[in-house]
This record gives structure tokens, sequence and C-alpha cells, in this order.
């Protein structure tokens, strides 16, 4: 196997994050509305309008970061017309204004839209229900007209099989109502792209299917839509490895009907994961990293919308559970996941995978956070397999003294890990990897690997899928090895994610 490439930035008894060094490195961070602009992306955030109006740091991030605002709820149609006939724009008018200040574009969301129907419209009368609709559709686009450059017209009109939903819209307007939503907002402002936007048809399957066939019919069918949205609202749990080279060639095929391709709800679910925060992050980092790199690659692929960028305000949180999906944390620092956007957008390798996480594993630096359950550690040049230091567990008594890490923290579910190192033994007997974990199942030993001792430098080297039964309360990772009498001597240990391949 090759050698793992490591960058020399730790994160386990140290502090900084391999994208947060690179930032040190390089000055001011570059904002994720100047990487877009580069790469030909529209990078935009939807927007919660209460936390814009009194939360100063909230809308001080909303004015830097990004290029397009969505109002998350404000445009909608039960919020704008609560009551029948009293049309109320102040919070959707409070969002352009923002918007017109900081030289942002608006996506307006959503114009069509089963789930958003004012309660005081008499769905069971077809006649009332059109008219209200078309007439909500117009005077919204109309309102907005050269401040919205791109409107969802019509919002998740597909079942989970990909076909037209039998919903009380297709029932009241007919089965054609998606095609005359898309003229009427033609009409409305001939000037705004045009999108269908829907869920769960990121990756391949029948509704990705259904989707290709939707778009292909209205491009066919003369409909005048410029552009579809993925909403992409991901779930990660632990044994779903996501197929981002399906994905990269569904986008492909999308644009190659004639429309832009627009990734406009992205957000990342990790609570099913169970581990480390750290590990956490890193698995949603990835997948933020595969949708924003997909997206920058493809040229027809021109917006990239998350929803929402921080965990302290998250419809997750209020709709499906606790959870942080987003790119900044409660605190409004910034996560892994947008360290992995940056480089997306960039058009670099995801430097998440590229980083050793674990501290001072070439043992140059210091001993780092190894520690020994039994005998003594002692960093020294006679244990050095490379550099200058190396790390020996001496007057050991007992198999299982040797140098451990606590990666409590770090390894989670979601994720490929590797991980590496050189190690040594006098004795003949066998070299072991392994991982002590306290969880709901209690406390189990996993062996990660094992060699024979022989004297020699061994590089030990595997990759692995956690399985942990959450609540996890503890994950060790030590070298084991001959019993008293028998140093260990290590050196070189990294801890990385396998990359993901699309
Ligand atoms: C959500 C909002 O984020 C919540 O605040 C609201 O309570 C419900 O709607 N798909 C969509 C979005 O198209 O409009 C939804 O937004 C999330 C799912």
């Amino acid at each position: 196997m090759p050698s793992y490439p490591i960058m020399t930035c730790f994160l386990l008894g140290g502090t900084l994050s391999s994208g947060q060094m690179a930032q040190a490195a390089e000055g001011a961070p570059q904002t994720l509305r100047d990487l877009g602009a580069r790469a030909n992306v529209v990078v935009g955030t939807a927007v919660d309008v209460d936390a814009l109006a009194k939360d100063p740091a909230y809308a001080e991030i909303v004015a830097s970061q990004f290029a397009s605002l969505t109002p998350e709820n404000a445009m909608k149609w039960a919020p704008i017309e609560h009551t029948k006939g009293q049309r109320d724009l102040h919070a959707a008018t409070f969002v352009a204004q923002f918007a017109r200040d900081h030289k942002q574009t608006l996506r307006g969301h959503a114009l069509v839209w089963d789930l958003e129907i004012p309660s005081w419209v008499d769905t069971s009368a077809p006649a009332v229900l059109s008219r209200e609709q078309f007439r909500h559709l117009t005077e919204t686009v109309q309102a907005f007209q050269g401040q919205v450059a791109t409107w969802d017209v019509v919002n998740e009109a597909l079942d989970a099989n990909g076909n037209r939903a039998d919903n009380v819209l297709a029932r009241a307007l007919g089965p054609t109502y998606i095609e005359d939503a898309f003229r009427a907002a033609r009409k409305a402002d001939p000037k705004a792209i045009l999108a269908y936007n829907d869920h769960g048809v990121l990756w391949p399957g029948p509704k990705a299917d259904g989707l290709t066939r939707l778009v292909g019919g209205l491009k066919g069918g003369g409909v005048p839509i410029d552009a579809v949205g993925l909403q992409s609202h991901l779930h990660l749990v632990p044994d779903w490895r996501i197929d981002w080279a399906g994905v990269r060639a569904h986008l492909q095929h999308l644009a190659s009907l004639g429309v832009a391709v627009h990734l406009t709800e992205v957000d990342v679910r990790t609570a099913d994961l169970a581990g480390g925060s750290l590990g956490r992050q890193l698995a949603q980092a990835q997948a933020f990293y595969a949708m924003s790199r997909i997206c920058r690659d493809l040229p027809a692929c021109t917006h990239l919308t998350f929803w929402g960028f921080t965990d302290r305000y998250s419809w997750v949180d209020r709709t499906l559970g606790p959870d942080d999906p987003l790119l900044w944390d409660d605190q409004l620092q910034p996560k892994q996941g947008l360290f992995a956007v940056q480089d997306g957008l960039s058009g670099k390798p995801w430097s998440g995978c590229s980083t050793n996480w674990a501290a001072n594993g070439d043992l140059e630096g210091g001993v780092g956070a190894f520690v020994t359950p039994g005998g003594r550690l002692v960093r020294s040049r006679e244990a050095a397999a490379k550099g200058e230091y190396g790390l020996r567990s001496t007057d050991r008594t007992e198999t299982w003294q040797g140098p451990r890490l606590d990666v409590s923290q770090l390894l989670a579910e979601g994720v490929d890990w590797r991980i590496q190192a050189d190690a040594r033994t006098t004795s003949g007997q066998i070299l072991r990897m392994t991982l002590r974990v306290e969880d709901a199942r209690g406390e189990t030993y996993e062996s990660l690997l094992a060699v024979s001792g022989n004297g020699a430098w061994q590089h030990l080297d595997t990759t692995f899928r956690p399985d942990f039964s959450g609540p996890v309360r503890r994950i060790d990772w030590y070298i084991e090895g001959p019993e008293a009498g028998h140093n260990i001597d290590i050196d070189n240990v990294s801890i990385g994610i396998v990359c993901p391949t699309f």
C-alpha cells in the first residue's frame, strides 16, 4: 500500500484544524461568496427573518459569506396570506432589503406547494383553489420583479416513486398544473429564472429517475423551466455510503436536458452516527465537500444554497429532532463542514482526508496525547523509525500495556478510517492494534490488526468502518504486544479518513 499522505497538523492534544491552519498561513479566509464567484457558483443560504432582525452576529455572516438569500418561510403562501385577502409581505420585503443592501440576489421559495396552502382556502372547491393559487403566484412574482433572480415555482410535486403526486393541487388544478404554473410565472416576470424544486432526488433511484422524466417532459413540451433544484437534505446513517459518482452522473444527465442544476437546501444530519463529535463533523464535512465539489465541477451547476448555515437556528432541530446539520456551530464558530465547502468550491482535494488527526503522531513535536495504562513511556532517539524521535513503552508487565490514545472525540461511524503506525518489539510475539470501546454494549475490544513482532520495524496499516452502539462513553486506541520484559517502540502514528472517490 502507498504510504498515507500526512499533513502535520494535529488535533488530539492540539487545537488547529487543517482548514484553520491553511487559513492562518494564507491570511484572511475567503468568503464562500468569493470562492463561489470564482467557480461560477452562486452560494446562498436560507434565512430566518427573526434571526436576521435580532441576531447581529448571524446577520454579519449572512452579509459577508453569501451571494444569494432564500427567505426560509417568508415567501411561502401560508405565511404571506395567513388571513384571506390580507397579504403580508413585510417579512419577505425585509429580506429583500437586506439583500439589496449587501448586493445579494434573492431566490424566491416556493410559489406552488401543496403543503403551504393557507388554511382558509377551500381545497375541496377546485375553482377557488385554482383562482387563489394563480392569483398568489402572479402577485408574489410581480411584487418582487427585478429582485428575485430565481423562483422555485413548483415545490415537491413528485411522489416517492418519481411519479406526479396525486396531491390536492393535482386534483383541483388538473394534471397539467405544473406546466400551467411555469407559464404563469414566466408571464408574471419574463426575466426570472424558473426552477422546479424537490427532495430525495440527489442520488440515483426511482425518484431521481422520475425527476429526469419530469424535466425532460417539460423541456420537450416547451414549458418555460430554466433550472432544477435538488434539495439535498442529507441524513447520514452508519452503513450508508453515498454513491457520489452516481450523483455526479445524475446531475450531468439533468444538465444535458438543457436546465441549470441548483443544489438548493443543503444540510447534513449526523445525530444517528455514534461516536466522537469531531468524527461526526468529519462525516458531515465529507458530504458537504462532495456536494460543493461536484457542483463546482459541473458548469451547469450554478447555484448552491444551504438551508441555513448555523446550528444555532436549523429547521432540523425544530422539526426532525436535535442535530447539528450546518456549517457553523451554535456559537457561530466554523465547523469542519465550512472548511470542506471552501476546499470543494476551490476545486482542491478535501484537506480533511489528508490530515493526520493524531497529535504528534511522528513524535517529533513531543509525546502529544500518548499515555500508557502501565509501565512508562519514553520519547527517545532509539525508538525512532523515521525522523529524530520515537516512543518507547518500557517497564511493561502486561500484554495490553502499550502506547495509547484517547480517541473518544475523534472516531465516529459514517466514515472509513485508516490508522497506520510503525511498531517494533524485541520479542517474536504478536503486535496488535486494538480499540477499546465503552458504549451501550458495555466494554468491548476490537483487534484491528495483528502482525508478528520479530524485532524489526513493522508498518501497521488498516482501514475500518466503526460500528458502535451509542451513546459512546469512551474509545481508546492502542498498541499491545508481548508481556513483561519487552519494550514496544512506535513511531509515525497517523489516524486519517479515507477520501471518498467520485
Ligand atoms: C421548512 C422550514 O425550514 C421550516 O422553518 C418550516 O417550519 C417548514 O419548512 N423542503 C422545503 C422547505 O422546500 O421549504 C422546508 O422548509 C424544508 C423542506
